[in-house]
């Protein structure tokens, strides 16, 4: 015994100070990112089905929402807005006076330092829920893009800090950040969902943002599960196109693309905790059967690990207290 030779990993583990000097990854408040859903109306506040703790806020209950979130020093949100009416070409998406233009206005006069982002698509707005302008059930790329780019000036006129778009048509972000230049917007940075899945994470956030396709799915747009190296084409072409960060969404069942992407690229990247990921862990939690506190840390760090360095997470409020002993 006395002559066996190995290492010895855990004289660095042996106390909670001896621990936090090797500690390689940490979480902050500062890197979240908190989805708001808004709707039209008055005094709304309800709460999604499937993913408690998460509600649909109409524009006069949507203060104390945003007072919180700034209380809590996380420093950004991202608002999806759920227009009333819906058609064929999304029209509400690029109206000035839109419920997702309206709630901009309303937290940047509220709050002007926090960092507002537009989740920039067409999908809650059109009628038949998919992300684009539609001819015999094909999803037209070109005709949509255009589109997109009025969305996203709009929403920049309304005082959006980032352009956050999510369709994955080809060639959105150079659409979007010509529309962006044209209209005098240079400043403000594009976030693209660079890397986006078909994934059956999302269906939570569909039913909150009553977005889910009339006919057919997503897969002629977003990318199939099964692929790494689609991933690296997409980021790229985003980077090319102009693209200021990079979103790979899902986050938790894709942690190895957000290291691939990480290790290629040396864009700002966002890690996406979707809708079905958050449901999965509140459920669990509600019935006891996880430490709800530990495994959200855990999930959020992990991410960090991976290589994100915002997390977009619908936990971002408890989190937050939770970092800070709360
Ligand atoms: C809209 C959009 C979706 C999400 C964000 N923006 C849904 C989809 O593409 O079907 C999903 C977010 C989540 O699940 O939390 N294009
Ligand atoms: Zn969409």
């Amino acid at each position: 015994m006395t002559d066996l030779q190995f290492n010895r990993h855990r004289r660095l583990r042996g106390s909670a100070n001896l621990r936090a000097m090797v500690r390689e990854t940490s979480l902050h408040k500062e890197d979240f990112i908190y989805p708001i859903f808004v709707v039209e109306g008055e005094n709304v506040k309800e709460e999604i089905s499937s993913m408690p703790g998460v509600y649909h806020y109409s524009l006069d209950n949507l203060g104390a929402e945003l007072d919180e979130v700034v209380e809590l020093g996380i420093p950004s949100v991202i608002l999806f807005g759920v227009p009333n009416e819906k058609d064929a070409v999304g029209s509400q998406a690029y109206h000035d006076h839109g419920i997702t233009q309206e709630a901009i206005r309303f937290a940047k006069e509220r709050h002007p330092d926090l960092v507002v982002i537009a989740d920039t698509c067409l999908c809650q707005y059109t009628d038949h829920g998919h992300c684009g302008v539609i001819e015999n059930g094909v999803i037209l790329n070109d005709e949509t893009l255009d589109l997109l780019a009025r969305t996203a000036v709009s929403q920049a006129k309304a005082g959006a800090d980032i352009i956050a778009p999510s369709n994955m048509m080809d060639g959105f972000v150079a659409a979007i950040r010509f529309g962006l230049d044209q209209a005098g917007f240079h400043n403000i940075p594009i976030m693209s969902y660079a890397v986006k899945y078909s994934s059956a994470y999302y269906g939570p956030f569909r039913e909150a943002a009553h977005s889910t396709p009339q006919f057919g799915d997503r897969k002629t747009y977003q990318m199939d599960p099964a692929n790494r190296l689609e991933a690296l084409r997409e980021a790229a072409s985003d980077i090319e196109e102009g693209a200021d960060y990079l979103i790979v969404k899902p986050a938790l069942s894709y942690l190895d693309i957000v290291r691939e992407v990480r290790d290629n690229y040396d864009l700002p990247i966002v890690a996406y905790n979707v809708s079905g990921e958050y449901a999965m862990v509140k459920a669990a939690a509600l019935n006891g059967w996880v430490d709800e506190k530990q495994i959200v840390l855990e999930t959020l760090l992990s991410m960090k690990r991976a290589g994100a360095d915002i997390i977009l997470t619908y936990h971002a409020k408890d989190a937050a207290r939770w970092l800070e002993g709360k």
